[in-house]
């Protein structure tokens, strides 16, 4: 069979308004969460370094400034595109009014999620489902723009998952322990479900049955009981000729309902699953190799949970906020269809490593578009004012991370490598992507770089690099690392890069 698997690499809206409508099955999203500084942040934990300077994992996430209400009425019109019936920009209008007032802050955040989820609702079929993951800082908001978008009607749970983890240093509040997911259908008459997976099997040692509540009756088979609720007299009679119900001290009927005993031993009670999902540990504390090191990576099982609950195989599954790939390795795991979506190329490769490490002869199963691959494609991309992107490319490449702000920095990035314990060594990285390299071009970069702490330099040229260039660079000679020499100043070109060569230093520290 042929399958529509993809990874694009791209800002998500732009590919979500060319998907066919009605044509996704279940939708998982799983935005940024409003904190920028958080990323930065984790990026350099996960990668074990104490980086300083305002290194970025991801680019920038949402550059929506909301100064005065004015501007909100502005941004409806300009992100809205579309011809949207008056009642519903007049809700858009008084809701972002009233986030503007309460937390302003967040409002850019809002308006980032609302116009794609309107777009969302387009593309998924009628037997559809959504699951949107946020945390209780947001939660409150996007569920009234939820409510207007996909109908209060269709809205099926608040799924709130609790997981454990370092406690927080705040001595001021109790420590946040739990993340929320909205669940809404596209349309409840016509919602696809797996019944069998709304319940779980609770599984439960005989030592443990007596502390949990349970009895044992006089045939010796342990039961758990309920009040009779709306069981009618005759259904009581039926029921109590097959030993299904007690009545208690004060004459009131309850029914029993018997554990079920393993081959394994253990008893077991199929139960309907809760909102509250406390069973899938976060990848903060799993040990496994599961963790990616990636930023914000959900469990695996949570994903699966969500995919067998509302598709079959086959299906076809969207995450417009990719990030590791969580939601893809699941619905491969799965045999659904997937397509997923990440705006910056960390993820993108993370997700390639991923499925490559996960399954066999993936190659064959997918596509991934929009990484450009040769020259030409980069050209592409700067003719098309995505400087920022073919920087953060670049570096990524090489095995760099970008710094804040880097369209208009001298120095885009660092590699950062030899680390021994805490300490480290970092290779500035200047790209020279408007011209032709010269010898002059050289000694302005090495003018403009503080000497003291930057010892190793790399730079990047788009075009080729002639014997002349070369022949200059030993002119600023070599730094001794653990015995071994290594040219203080090191130019690669495009088409190195592309060949995968790669800066001379040693054991560079990447994600
Ligand atoms: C919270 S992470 C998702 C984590 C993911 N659920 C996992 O298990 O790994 C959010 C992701 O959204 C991506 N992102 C942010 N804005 C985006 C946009 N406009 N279009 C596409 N991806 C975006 C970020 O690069 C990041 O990888």
């Amino acid at each position: 069979m042929c399958h529509i698997n993809k990874i694009f690499y791209s800002d998500n809206l732009e590919i979500i308004r060319n998907i066919k409508k009605e044509s996704i099955d279940l939708i998982y999203l799983d935005p940024p969460f409003n904190s920028k500084r958080k990323y930065n942040y984790l990026h350099s934990i996960a990668m074990g370094l104490d980086i300083k300077d305002k290194t970025l994992a991801f680019s920038d996430i949402w550059n929506i400034n909301i100064e005065s209400v004015d501007d909100i009425k502005k941004y409806i019109d300009d992100v809205f595109i579309y011809e949207y019936d008056s009642a519903f920009k007049c809700f858009l209008n008084n809701i972002f009014m009233s986030i503007f007032y309460s937390n302003k802050d967040m409002l850019g955040y809002i308006i980032f999620i609302t116009v794609r989820l309107y777009e969302l609702r387009d593309i998924l079929k009628n037997s559809g489902s959504i699951f949107l993951h946020c945390d209780p800082t947001s939660s409150h908001y996007i569920k009234i723009i939820m409510d207007a978008i996909f109908g209060s009607d269709n809205f099926r749970n608040e799924i709130i998952w609790h997981y454990d983890g370092p406690q927080g240093p705040s001595k001021t509040k109790l420590s946040t322990k739990h993340d929320v997911i909205f669940w809404y259908a596209k349309n409840i008459d016509s919602i696809k479900i797996n019944e069998e997976y709304l319940y779980e099997d609770i599984k439960l040692k005989e030592s443990e049955l007596k502390h949990h509540g349970y009895k044992k009756d006089d045939m010796g088979k342990w039961y758990y009981d309920l009040p009779r609720g709306s069981y009618s007299d005759l259904s009581i009679k039926k029921l109590d000729a097959i030993n299904r119900i007690r009545k208690t001290k004060n004459n009131k009927i309850r029914i029993k309902y018997f554990l079920d005993e393993g081959e394994d031993g253990y008893f077991i009670r199929r139960k309907k699953i809760s909102d509250v999902w406390a069973n899938i540990v976060s990848l903060g504390l799993a040990s496994s190799n599961e963790k990616k090191g990636y930023p914000t990576q959900k469990p695996l099982s949570l994903l699966e949970r969500i995919i067998k609950i509302t598709t079959i195989e086959n299906d076809i599954v969207l995450d417009p906020f990719a990030g590791s790939g969580t939601t893809i390795i699941a619905s491969q795991k799965l045999n659904r269809q997937w397509i997923a979506i990440d705006k910056t190329i960390l993820s993108i490769n993370t997700i390639k490593n991923r499925m490559i490490n996960t399954f066999k002869d993936i190659n064959k199963d997918y596509n991934i578009v929009g990484v450009p691959e040769n020259k030409k494609d980069f050209f592409e991309l700067i003719n098309n004012n995505k400087l920022r992107e073919v920087k953060y490319l670049i570096l990524d490449i090489i095995g760099g991370i970008a710094i804040d702000n880097i369209e208009n920095t001298f120095i885009s990035g660092y590699i950062y490598f030899n680390k021994i314990k805490n300490s480290f060594l970092k290779m500035p990285i200047i790209i020279n992507i408007e011209k032709h390299i010269t010898i002059d071009n050289i000694k302005n970069i090495i003018e403009n770089i503080d000497n003291s702490e930057n010892k190793i330099i790399g730079i990047i040229s788009f075009e080729n690099i002639g014997d002349d260039i070369y022949n200059h660079l030993l002119e600023y000679g070599y730094i001794e690392i653990n015995k071994n020499k290594y040219n203080r100043v090191q130019i690669l070109s495009l088409e190195n890069i592309l060949s995968d060569i790669k800066f001379d230093i040693p054991n560079i520290i990447r994600n």
